[in-house]
């Protein structure tokens, strides 16, 4: 179980990346983490200055390593794609899209490359690309997501590539953490348990949502527009999908799915608004601070690893 081959690649203590999240991975909390012995991600979601701004922040924050997470798809990718070089970011974890066309400059800047892959096939091909490492995320995630499970998908693509394989989705507390490690995976990231640290700026009403929730509260909405998304079920997701299953016109589906998670994040809608989480919400059900969450894990971690060698 080669933890190393991670905490080495990306020069941090501990196996352990929060994932990016749009709209709620800022600098205080990618800094937390970094500080806390893990990998902090900002999000580049957002103008090009708001990006500037967040990153020159986190430099402030922190002196230790940390990245940002890129949604391909975005308007103003090129920009952000530069300001990664400019601003020498440690890492960069990629998102929506192939990061092809960029991953040689971000190499020449000494940035490294991470995209976030559903599948053996797109893992293949972005180690093709040069990636250092993929973040395989199953469909147990919060947020968009692919279509399968990371208990199953993990293990295919450990044995389809050679670059270090970060485990994703469902991941929740040691044990999540060590059967990512049993699986070949030589680390994790992880966006739910963060969502609710103390440092992480989601408004009240959505940490106590995902506090509060239970095994079976998530929903998959957007799956009739090829966009799925996990989510925590309430108002918008009961008229979400019934406006799927009554095959709605796509451009109604999508029109009320805007700006829905700001309205979560922001305004604390956790009825109106996208309550994104992930299944292992159900075992997510205490708020800590940053450093607090990754020592457990960490002892959590040990504990396991102790009693499998032992037994
Ligand atoms: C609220 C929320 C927003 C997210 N936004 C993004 C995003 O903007 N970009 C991205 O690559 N992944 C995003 N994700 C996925 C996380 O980075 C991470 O991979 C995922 O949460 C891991 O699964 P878990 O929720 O089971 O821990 C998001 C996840 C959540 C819960």
């Amino acid at each position: 179980m080669k933890t190393s081959r991670i905490t080495e690649l990306l020069n941090i203590e501990y196996p352990i990346i929060q994932g990016g999240m749009a709209w709620i991975s800022d600098a205080n909390l990618a800094a937390a983490v970094s500080e806390a012995g893990g990998l902090g991600i900002i999000s580049g979601v957002g103008s090009t200055e708001e990006v500037r701004a967040e990153i020159k922040k986190t430099k402030l924050l922190t002196k230790k390593p940390f990245g940002i997470n890129i949604m391909l798809m975005r308007d103003n990718i090129d920009e952000i794609a530069k300001l990664v070089c400019d601003e020498q970011i440690a890492v960069v974890t990629t998102g929506a899209g192939s990061p092809g066309k960029y991953i040689e400059d971000w190499k020449k800047h000494n940035v490294k490359v991470i995209p976030v892959v559903p599948s053996v096939a797109i893992a293949k091909r972005m180690e093709k690309f040069g990636a250092d490492a993929v973040i395989v995320e199953g469909m147990e995630a919060g947020g968009h997501i692919g279509q399968l499970t990371t208990m199953s998908l993990i293990p295919q693509v450990v044995d389809a590539v050679d670059i270090p394989v970060i485990a994703a989705g469902g991941i929740g507390d040691g044990r999540g953490i060590a059967a990512s490690l049993m699986l070949g995976a030589c680390g994790v990231q992880m966006g739910t348990r963060f969502l609710v640290s103390e440092e992480c700026k989601v408004h009240e009403n959505y940490k106590e949502r995902v506090l509060n929730a239970k095994d079976i509260d998530t929903e998959v909405t957007g799956t009739s527009t090829s966009h799925p998304v996990r989510v925590l079920r309430n108002k918008l997701t009961r008229e979400y999908i019934k406006l799927e299953k009554s095959n709605a016109d796509p451009r109604e589906i999508e029109a009320l799915g805007k700006g829905a998670l700001r309205k979560a994040v922001i305004d604390g809608d956790i009825n109106n608004g996208s309550v994104m989480a992930g299944q292992i919400a159900g075992l997510v059900n205490k708020k800590q601070s940053c450093k607090e969450i990754i020592n457990e894990l960490m002892d959590e971690l040990d504990l396991v690893l102790g009693r499998v060698c032992n037994e």
